[in-house]
């Protein structure tokens, strides 16, 4: 074969891209089969209490209806380890919006029509939904996501902050975010002789596969869970949705092939959301800006389902050397729908407000915010004592000052007029911790000279199979056009969730082993058998290994903004993203994720927030038309660059993750920049004018 070997980092564009942009690249709901049945789930429309009774018979004289799953005729699960997916099995209402039946139908338009003709009685309770930073049912959990400790201390930090000639205590908020990906959650499950195949739009089909698996009772063998193709998922697709349950349910019942697909409106109730969260930090230092005292206290929810506990102090244990820390998380189990992973899970939230309170210790000391977080670079983790793996923060913040023309910047506020604009200039921090979970692959040489590698990875967007064909390439010694990349699969070997930033880590890490495994077999001389060479490996070992060292990413944003006087609109002029994320292994596609990380991150600060409704007992915001993304207006200029680091620590690639760290910190330089136009210090998010008047 002919093509030259590239090297990892190159720009290779995406594998699948010719698919997309064609149309043919097909989705979980585009999988036709002529007799396939469609589902339309119908929500609870009470926030709190029990289903009284279903009435079905108006529902099923709608023409072309066929069944209507109810908690009184559906299937009984057996386990399922996330409370979330035990729809249908009972009466009870958790929150508004839970799935109370599901109508089946031959076309999508008959079962939406049967659901709008179906007949619940509910039986209320009164509900509580709204999170106060002293909500009675606040209580301290024994962890919080992702298995942190709940609370951290060491020393004595509410002594060292009253010790501390200046402190800042700021408390800030924000409201629900919704993940929202393109395309919606979505399955389409059909049952042949025993075998239950199922196309789901997932960010892990390995783990659908094992839920299902478990659920209905069956050997994972019976089961194989598709994602080939998926429109984005920012975690809230990490976890399988109660859409693939019941598309698995109806058709078992039915006997024939079901599609489901969660509706736009239906999302904010079903597949997870950022938790809203109240955060005090208090910050204590002598008058050089040298921390001695940080606290971190978080107030969030969770539903009345589950427990899920936004990790939002979390960070603070990694970013600056203080000698005295308490960083604490408190939940209140409300009548909301059950929050989960949104894009950064914990940090985003919590350096919005760590990265703002440094910013108002930098203007009580009249200290440059660059300045000041390079004055609290620590020389080890802050809250472990391990040595960093490798840590450019501070190249970072260097790096990011030149490139984005910081130097000389008039820290007075509201100094800046252009018309009736202010325009003033911001910076925050930015972490995320490198993951790594337990994956395996196979690398296959075939007598002609091609390989195939099969792993279950899931690209949401990411480019996976790209990336990939360069790690199995450059290991194999090849050019990625030699490499087929089979993902998508469960029947592939098991692969981890497109989640925690940990994907390539993850998949290219057992590609990269089962590849070296190949060549070292074909070195060992003989001749390729007709059927070819195989050889697998697993990650099982480096997932389970304790590391001696902290590994995180770093990142530093920094943001210019205009604020209309008259209007109190914002607009980010600039962006400006600087990671250091161990080895970019594909400049192109990583560049994207950076940018639409950073994107997210100036929605977060802007647009982008749900708000709580006492008496209607939801999220108010629950479509596009509510829930503002950006859009290409908004975004003008926009620029992410890194830092080249070798880290010898991390994996074969030397990678760390970069799929979340571009929205992290970015809330809080865009708010930074907006304190520097105005003088108006503003502590909940989104800054939406009416907050700027
Ligand atoms: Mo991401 S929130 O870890 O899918």
């Amino acid at each position: 074969m002919s093509h030259a070997p590239q090297p990892l980092g190159a720009p290779v564009v995406r594998r699948e891209g010719r698919e997309k942009v064609t149309g043919t690249a097909r989705y979980a709901a585009e999988h036709n089969a002529p007799d396939r049945l469609y589902g339309w789930i119908v929500p609870a429309t009470v926030t709190s209490g029990r289903v009284t009774a279903i009435r079905t018979a108006d529902a099923l004289a709608v023409p072309d209806v066929h069944t209507v799953l109810t908690h009184e005729n559906a299937p009984s699960l057996g386990e399922t380890d996330d409370p979330i997916l035990a729809v249908l099995q009972n009466a009870r209402i958790p929150h508004r919006g839970w799935p109370v039946a599901l109508v089946v139908a031959e076309t999508l338009e008959a079962a939406r029509a049967g659901a709008e003709a179906l007949h619940v009685d509910y039986e209320t309770a009164d509900h509580d939904v709204v999170l106060t930073a002293d909500h009675p049912r606040l209580y301290t959990p024994e962890e919080a996501n992702g298995g942190f400790p709940a609370v951290r201390e060491r020393g004595d930090a509410e002594a060292a902050l009253a010790a501390a000639p200046v402190t800042i205590d700021a408390t800030y908020t924000m409201g629900g975010l919704h993940n929202h990906p393109m395309e919606p959650h979505a399955s389409t499950a059909r049952w042949t002789e025993g075998h239950l195949t199922v196309h789901d739009s997932s960010q892990g089909s390995t783990t659908v596969r094992d839920t299902l698996s478990k659920a209905f009772g069956l050997d994972g063998s019976q089961i194989t869970v598709l994602s080939r193709h998926v429109g984005g998922g920012f975690g809230s697709k990490g976890t399988p949705r109660p859409q693939v349950v019941l598309a698995a349910m109806a058709s078992r019942h039915t006997g024939r092939p079901v599609q489901v697909v969660v509706h736009r409106r239906h999302m904010a109730a079903l597949v997870g959301h950022r938790a809203p969260t109240v955060q005090r930090v208090r910050l204590g230092a002598d008058r050089n800006g040298v921390l001695r005292a940080v606290s971190h206290e978080v107030a969030t929810h969770t539903s009345r389902v589950k427990e899920f506990v936004e990790q939002a102090a979390v960070p603070a244990r990694v970013m600056y050397a203080s000698p005295h820390s308490r960083t604490a998380h408190r939940v209140a189990a409300l009548d909301v729908p059950s929050p989960s992973w949104m894009r950064a899970p914990g940090e985003a939230s919590g350096m919005y407000a760590l990265e703002s309170a440094m910013d108002e210790l930098a203007c009580a000391l009249g200290v440059d915010p660059v300045e000041l977080r390079l004055r609290n670079e620590p020389s080890a983790e802050p809250d472990s004592g391990r040595p960093f793996s490798s840590r450019n923060l501070a190249a970072c913040l260097t790096e990011g000052a030149r490139r984005f023309g910081w130097h000389g910047r008039d820290p007075q506020p509201a100094a800046r007029e252009e018309g009736p604009w202010l325009l003033g200039t911001g910076v925050a921090s930015a972490t995320y911790p490198v993951l790594l979970s337990p994956s395996a692959a196979s690398a296959h040489a075939a007598q002609d000279g091609s390989y195939t590698v099969r792993v279950n990875a899931t690209d949401i967007g990411t480019g996976a199979r790209t990336v990939l064909a360069q790690i199995a390439a450059a290991a194999l010694g090849t050019a990625q056009e030699n490499v087929t990349i089979d993902i998508g699969s469960s029947d592939l070997p098991a692969g981890s969730v497109a989640g925690g930033s940990s994907g390539t880590a993850s998949w290219g890490t057992a590609v990269h082993k089962a590849a070296t495994a190949l060549v070292r077999r074909l070195g060992e001389g003989g001749t390729v058998p007709p059927e070819g060479i195989t050889v697998t490996a697993d990650t099982e070992e480096e997932a389970a290994e304790e590391s001696p060292y902290a590994r995180h990413a770093f990142g530093a944003h920094f943001a210019e903004v205009a604020v209309d006087s008259l209007t109190g609109e914002v607009r980010v002029r600039r962006l400006l993203g600087v990671y250091a994320a161990g080895r970019i292994l594909n400049s192109r596609t990583a560049r994207s994720q950076f940018i639409g990380g950073m994107v997210m991150g100036l929605g977060m600060a802007l647009t982008e927030g749900s708000t709580m409704d006492p008496a209607f007992g939801d999220f108010t915001e629950s479509d596009l038309a509510s829930y503002h993304v950006p859009s290409c207006a908004d975004v003008l200029d926009i620029q992410a660059h890194w830092i080249d680091e070798d880290d010898p620590h991390l994996n074969p690639m030397g990678s760390k993750g970069i799929g979340e760290i571009g929205i992290v910190g970015t809330a809080a330089a865009i708010g930074n920049a907006v304190r520097h136009a105005t003088g108006a210090r503003l502590r909940e998010l989104p800054l939406t004018p009416d907050k700027l008047l």
